[in-house]
């Protein structure tokens, strides 16, 4: 079996480039499918999505299936949803509520907490059948973080707010955005896959650099929108001037701050969307004036794309999940928010700008991912250029926090994400379910 010692690391990933092998090898991705989905903390689901005790949702941990469940008292678990009789998948249900988990193969029984609750036909176990070790085996540490739930099989990860640390703080202002710091995913997915490896998408996660090429359709309709005189990314003649900022966070984790190039106002930046000033109207008769400025500034939600390694991913209004499915496989799922201490009227806005992006700007991804893909299938020419930046010193770039700032169309968030990688990848990990 190969293990991640038969990786030449240091020249698999090099501070300007690296090479197709990380993208392309399986056995590379089999490692990365221990080691990184499951070794480190991976989001699972949101809180509100199992809102109630009963209320469950089937989650990916890697390739592992995992279905998060509410308990009788709040309690939340995460199961893998394999049968302890004959590894039988319990649930095919996405999400729901239950009071039970019966086994379609042989109706061995199982509690939300996982517990083998009852087999069928019993006497035919010996007295020494303890059904006590018998339960469904579960993620040994899930945590959520106001109410992002994430997991993970390894004991010597550091706590979740550690693992997060500068990242958190992101994903605490992104929270904060919502009166009463209030989210739910509760209004649908868009769900995309692509031919290619997931780390295409990781990549994208904060490059500015592709806006100008990849989107420009629209950042056409944004000029359309905000003629003259405004200063954001999408209008500078030097991009690389523009104020909009690529951060990285460190333990992978990367940021793209969009805010300060936005000018006053998120909303009036927002792309026009359908019934977007018959909706404001309204908002403004019922809410007055001033609270409907501050609650329209609240649901585009806010300018920024902050990446969770592995695997979770916020953006503007929406939380984007990177499911791995093989080497070459990748799912994308958008999950549209809400925010819960809102009028009816604002979240509807909400989804008329958030359905934007997935519809006129994901499309644009897709195919680059897929073009990269085929691009990859060239074993002659093997390396893949992160140098974009790279001449300029990390001490110039790091700021009193220890987070790395650069104009959002350099590369240094990536090489940071990568060197976390690298690491991860070489740290013996020790993975158990409980
Ligand atoms: Fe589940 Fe047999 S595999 S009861
Ligand atoms: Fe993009």
């Amino acid at each position: 079996m190969t293990t991640s010692t038969d990786f030449d690391w240091d020249y698999l990933i090099q501070r300007d480039r690296v090479h197709r092998d990380v993208y392309t090898d399986p056995q590379l991705f089999s490692i990365e499918m221990t080691k990184l989905y499951g070794g480190l903390w991976t989001y699972l689901c949101h809180e509100s999505e199992i809102p109630e005790p009963g209320s469950f949702r089937r989650a990916k941990l890697g390739l592992r299936e995992v279905i998060v469940s509410r308990g009788k008292e709040g309690d939340i678990h995460a199961l893998f949803n394999r049968c302890a009789h004959r590894a039988a998948a319990v649930c095919m249900h996405p999400s729901g509520s239950a009071s039970r988990f019966v086994c379609p193969y042989h109706g061995w029984t199982y509690g939300l907490n996982g517990d083998l609750l009852a087999v069928p036909y019993a006497d035919g176990y010996g007295e020494d059948f303890d059904k006590s070790t018998r339960h469904l085996p579960r993620v040994p540490r899930v945590k959520s973080f106001h109410g992002f739930i994430f997991g993970t099989l390894n004991e010597a990860m550091p706590e979740l707010e550690d693992y997060l640390g500068l990242a958190g703080d992101v994903l605490k202002e992104f929270i904060n955005r919502a009166p009463s710091g209030k989210l739910a995913l509760n209004a649908g997915a868009y769900r995309s896959s692509y031919t290619g490896n997931w780390k295409l998408a990781w990549d994208n996660a904060a490059d500015m650099y592709h806006v100008f090429f990849a989107h420009r359709s629209l950042v056409d309709i944004t000029r359309a929108r905000n003629p003259g005189g405004d200063t954001g990314a999408t209008y500078a003649a030097r991009p690389d001037e523009s104020p909009i900022y690529s951060y990285y966070l460190g333990q992978g984790h990367t940021y793209l701050h969009h805010r300060p190039g936005m000018g006053p106002s998120i909303f009036e930046r927002a792309r026009p969307a359908p019934g977007m000033e018959i909706g404001a109207t309204a908002l403004r008769e019922t809410m007055g004036a001033e609270a409907a400025a501050d609650l329209l500034e609240r649901v585009p939600g806010q300018g920024m794309n902050l990446n969770i390694f592995p695997n979770l991913m916020i953006i503007a209004s929406q939380i984007q999940v990177v499911e791995p499915v093989s080497v070459d496989r990748t799912q994308l799922t958008w999950y549209a928010t809400t925010l819960s201490d809102a009028p009816a009227q604002a979240n509807v806005l909400r989804m008329r700008i958030a359905e934007d992006f997935p519809n006129f700007g994901e499309v644009d991804d897709l195919e680059m991912f897929e073009r990269c893909w085929q691009g990859l299938q060239v074993p002659e020419a093997p390396w893949v250029d992160y140098s974009r930046g790279n001449h300029i010193p990390l001490a110039d770039i790091t700021q009193s926090n220890g987070a790395q700032k650069a104009p959002g169309t350099h590369e240094h968030a990536l090489r940071g994400y990568l060197d976390a990688y690298k690491e991860y990848m070489q740290t013996d990990m020790t993975l158990t379910a409980a």
